[in-house]
C-alpha cells in the first residue's frame, strides 16, 4: 500500500458527470476579516462580494480567486439566521464543498434516488447575466454538496454577487487548484462515507491506507480516498484508530463537534516559492525533525529540488512508483484545531505522501501535547 484500487477514468458510464469543485463556502465569525487573511497570506483575490449593499440584508459573502481556486466566505448579520448557529457550534469552518454539473436537476435527481439527503431542491437563481441552477444534498456532518449549473450564466459568481474593482491587496503566490479536500469522520464511520461516496454520488475508491500505515507510538488514524469519475475530485475520509493516546482526528471531532473538513491541499507549480513567500507571510507550518532531511535522498533518491532548500522550509517529500511529491502541512488556521491547509507539489506521483506520515504524525503530536489535547 498505497494501492491504485481503481483506475479513476473508468469505463462504465458516470451518473454523476461532475466538473469539478466549483467553490468552497465557509462560514466564518468576521468574514470581512476572514477575506483579508485569505487574501494577505494565501493571495487569493476578492472577485465578488454580496451583501447589504448588494440588496441581501441577512448575510454577507466574499469570494476569492485564483486560478482554479474560489473560496466563499460567509458570515450571517443576525444571531437566528441558520448560518450563526453552525459558527455557535463548529467555528469557522467549510459549509459546502460545491461542485459544478451540466444538469443540475439530474445531478440531485440520480443522488437523492441513491439515498442523499436532500438539503435544498433544484432552483433556479437568474439575474441580468444569466441563470444559475443549484441543488444540495447533505454529506457528512453538517457539511453539503451543492451542485452547480451555471453553463447559462456570464456573470461573476452567482446571482445576487456584484464583482468588485481589482484586488491589489492579494499578492499571488503560484496556487493554481484543490488538489484534494480530507474529511474527518467519527469512530467507525469511515466506511459509511465511502458507501455514501459510491453508491450516491460514483466515486471509487483511488487508495486506502490502515492504521499499521498512520501510527505512531501514541495514536493511529485509518483513511480511504475516494475519486469521481474524471478523478479532478478526490475526497480522503479519515476516521480514528485505537491507539495509546488521542489521535488527531479525535481532537478534531471533540473541537468540530463533529465530522468536518480537516485539511484543503492546495496545487502550487512552485512549492519552494509558495512555501518561502508564505513563510514571509506568517503563516506557521508544521516542523520535522532536521534529521528528516539526513535520511531523505536515502529514501527518496534524486530529486530536482535542493534538499537545504525543503530542509530551511520544512517542506517534505515522497515517492510511488510514477514520480515525487512535495508538500507542507500548516497548522491550524484558527483558535480551535479543526481546519488546517496542505501545499503540494506533484511531479509525477499521485499518492499523498505515505512516507511522511509518521514523521508528520508525530510533529502533530507535539502540537497536540502544548494544547494538552493528547
Ligand atoms: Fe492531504
Amino acid at each position: 500500500m498505497p494501492q491504485v484500487a481503481e483506475q479513476a477514468a473508468s469505463t462504465r458510464s458516470d451518473f454523476l458527470p461532475l466538473q469539478g469543485v466549483d467553490y468552497v463556502e465557509f462560514y466564518v465569525g468576521n468574514a470581512r476579516q476572514a477575506a483579508h487573511y485569505y487574501r494577505t497570506s494565501l493571495g487569493l483575490a476578492l472577485t465578488a462580494y454580496s451583501g447589504p449593499e448588494t440588496g441581501v440584508r441577512e448575510r454577507a459573502s466574499y469570494v476569492l480567486q485564483k486560478d482554479k481556486i474560489r473560496f466563499v466566505l460567509s458570515t450571517p448579520l443576525r444571531p437566528d439566521h441558520p448560518m450563526a448557529a453552525h459558527i455557535h457550534k463548529h467555528g469557522d469552518g467549510v459549509r459546502d464543498i460545491a461542485m459544478e454539473v451540466e444538469n443540475c436537476e439530474q445531478a440531485w435527481r440520480e443522488t437523492t434516488a441513491r439515498g442523499a439527503r436532500s438539503v435544498r431542491g433544484p432552483e433556479e437563481m437568474r439575474d441580468e447575466n444569466g441563470v444559475v441552477r443549484v441543488a444540495s444534498i447533505a454529506a457528512y456532518g453538517d457539511t453539503i454538496h451543492t451542485f452547480v449549473e451555471r453553463k447559462g450564466y456570464r456573470g461573476v459568481f452567482l446571482p445576487g454577487y456584484r464583482a468588485t474593482p481589482a484586488d491589489v491587496l492579494a499578492r499571488p503566490i503560484g496556487l493554481k487548484y484543490i488538489d484534494h479536500i480530507v474529511g474527518n469522520v467519527g469512530w467507525g464511520e469511515m466506511n459509511k462515507y465511502v458507501d455514501f461516496y459510491r453508491d450516491v454520488m460514483g466515486f471509487s475508491l483511488y487508495q486506502h491506507f490502515d492504521d499499521k500505515d498512520i501510527s505512531t507510538e501514541y495514536s493511529a488514524l485509518m483513511s480511504k480516498v475516494m475519486a469521481n469519475g474524471n478523478g479532478r475530485i478526490k475526497f480522503p475520509i479519515n476516521e480514528p484508530a485505537e491507539g495509546r493516546k488521542k489521535s488527531q482526528i479525535e481532537e478534531y471531532l471533540e473541537f468540530y463537534l463533529g465530522p468536518g473538513v480537516q485539511h484543503i491541499a492546495l496545487g502550487t507549480g512552485d512549492i519552494i516559492a509558495t512555501v518561502s513567500e508564505l513563510q514571509g507571510r506568517g503563516m506557521d507550518f508544521l516542523r520535522v525533525p532536521t534529521s528528516y532531511y539526513d535520511a531523505l535522498e536515502a529514501r527518496v533518491g534524486k530529486i530536482d529540488e535542493p534538499v537545504s532548500e525543503l530542509a530551511k522550509l520544512g517542506i517534505l517529500v515522497d515517492r510511488d512508483d510514477e514520480g515525487y511529491m512535495l508538500q507542507i502541512f500548516s497548522k491550524p488556521v484558527e483558535d480551535r484545531p479543526t481546519l488546517f491547509y496542505e501545499l503540494i507539489q506533484r511531479k509525477g506521483s499521485r499518492s499523498f505522501g505515505k512516507g511522511n506520515f509518521k514523521a508528520l504524525f508525530e510533529a502533530i503530536e507535539r502540537e497536540q501535547a502544548a494544547r494538552g489535547n493528547l
